[in-house]
């Protein structure tokens, strides 16, 4: 393994030479860089589903790598969704940080990166299931404020998630109550008749009138028929045992213990004081590309994380959004970054919306990078991983306008890696306009 380490030091300070000699971006393959780790199976990255997920690959090659970071120093992701970076950055022997405005991110985050003790875990999962045994649930209960509710569970599946979910609210121990929440919310989309292949929830087309030649006609009817007699109770033990055996596994890599703090919940609004943060490492939201609250909305009404009213406030804090009131664009905002603004007043013309989206996120990243500038030591390195997109079918280079931002506000670009990202989780498009995206930009920076 130390010899690994040392390669990637080498590989890395191969790249820096490169790129000093012309500043072009370097082509680089993280899978391929990092081939020897088998990411699915490694500690409890795989505990939860969460959508556009980054490939572990990246921060494991920032954080095995003493140029960026020495043993117990502090790593923060402002944006740190489901705990890739601060799972990675403990097992690299660092403390994390993290930072999302998704509860359900950071519940995952919070759980996936917790030194449990397996023996606990293993006997409060015999006790719950006693207690799930005796719980009765009575139909005119009042059920947890889940979106449409009905509409999204059949009757039986619905009585069954609740007496699971009133078990585990007796667990007194909030750390230990967290670890069966986590698994409860993971069984959640899996019992119910969302299709499972599409981030947001999509009803499965399951009706009588779905056309049997549809690809998926045998599919949905076997989901439909497994549904109706699914015992939600197994289905949950069977999650619970797995992500025992995740922290086993994980307990097997990692003999020290690391901290890690779930320090705030917008990445504008760090809870962190000035210049204390050794390393970031983050991967932001893109522009209208991501609707992480419809996706995860079951969760977090299951989980009750939130109620259905809360939904539309929880998604004003996310950055990226696409949901926007008439009045909000009126007039097309400025954004200060030249090429950005010219190309918004075209896109404006043709579609006010997609270009507020897209200018409005700009203004929000911006506030956020200069957020993180404020918490990194100084010589200290800001890793950024973006991508390009298109608004209304014209290139939207978001990456470069990122970096324009970072430039801007105390950032010094050192180097710039680019990867295919032909597998990852984000090749889904977003809307008409909008195309895939393609490639990833790792943008490494350094405060100055
Ligand atoms: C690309 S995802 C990060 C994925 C993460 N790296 C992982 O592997 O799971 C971007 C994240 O930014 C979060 N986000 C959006 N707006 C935010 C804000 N204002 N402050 C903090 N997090 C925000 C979203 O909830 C989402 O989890």
């Amino acid at each position: 393994m130390e010899s690994k380490v040392n390669d990637l030091n080498i590989i890395f300070t191969d790249f820096l030479e490169a790129y000093s000699k012309n500043q072009e971006p370097i082509p680089v393959n993280f899978k391929e860089l990092v081939s020897h780790i088998k990411f699915q199976e490694r500690a409890t990255h795989s505990i939860h589903i969460y959508p556009a997920k980054l490939l572990p690959h990246i921060p494991y090659f920032f954080l095995n790598n003493d140029f960026f970071a020495k043993k117990n120093e502090y790593v923060l992701d402002p944006f740190s969704g489901s705990g890739t970076v601060l799972l990675e950055a403990n097992l690299a022997n660092k403390n994390a940080v993290g930072c999302d405005s998704n509860p359900l991110a950071r519940l995952i985050s919070k759980v996936k990166t917790t030194n449990y003790d397996v023996g606990v875990l293993k006997n409060l999962s015999q006790i719950l299931k006693i207690e799930i045994e005796s719980t009765v649930i009575d139909e005119n209960e009042k059920f947890p404020d889940v979106v449409n509710i009905d509409y999204w569970f059949l009757p039986s599946i619905k009585l069954q998630l609740y007496s699971v979910l009133k078990a585990i609210n007796t667990i007194s121990d909030e750390d230990y109550k967290d670890f069966f929440l986590l698994c409860f919310s993971n069984c959640v989309k899996k019992v119910s008749l969302a299709d499972s292949r599409i981030s947001v929830p999509v009803k499965a087309k399951l009706n009588r009138e779905t056309n049997s030649t549809h690809p998926f006609f045998d599919e949905s009817k076997a989901k439909l028929k497994s549904l109706e007699s699914l015992n939600v109770f197994e289905k949950f033990g069977d999650i619970i045992a797995e992500n025992i055996k995740r922290f086993e596994n994980k307990k097997a890599l990692n003999t020290n213990v690391l901290t890690t703090k779930i320090a705030s919940e917008d990445a504008r609004k760090l809870n962190i004081e000035n210049e204390c943060i050794d390393l970031i490492i983050t991967s932001p939201p893109y522009a209208g590309a991501q609707k992480y609250i419809r996706a995860c909305s079951l969760n977090l009404g299951w989980t009750q994380l939130s109620s259905k009213d809360n939904l539309r406030e929880l998604d004003k804090a996310n950055i990226g959004r696409e949901h926007y009131s008439k009045k909000d664009y009126l007039n097309l905002k400025v954004t200060g970054i030249t090429d950005a603004d010219k190309l918004l007043q075209e896109i404006y013309k043709i579609n006010p919306l997609r270009a507020h989206i897209a200018a409005n996120y700009l203004i929000e990243m911006k506030q956020a990078i200069i957020e993180s500038a404020r918490v990194l030591k100084k010589n200290r390195y800001f890793v950024l991983i973006a991508a390009n997109n298109k608004v209304c079918n014209q290139e939207f280079k978001t990456q470069e306008y990122l970096r324009q931002i970072a430039e801007e506000n105390g950032l010094r670009t050192v180097c710039r890696l680019v990867d295919d990202i032909k597998s990852y989780g984000l090749m889904t498009k977003r809307n008409k306009t909008a195309s895939v995206i393609t490639c990833e930009w790792v943008l490494i920076l350094k405060k100055v």
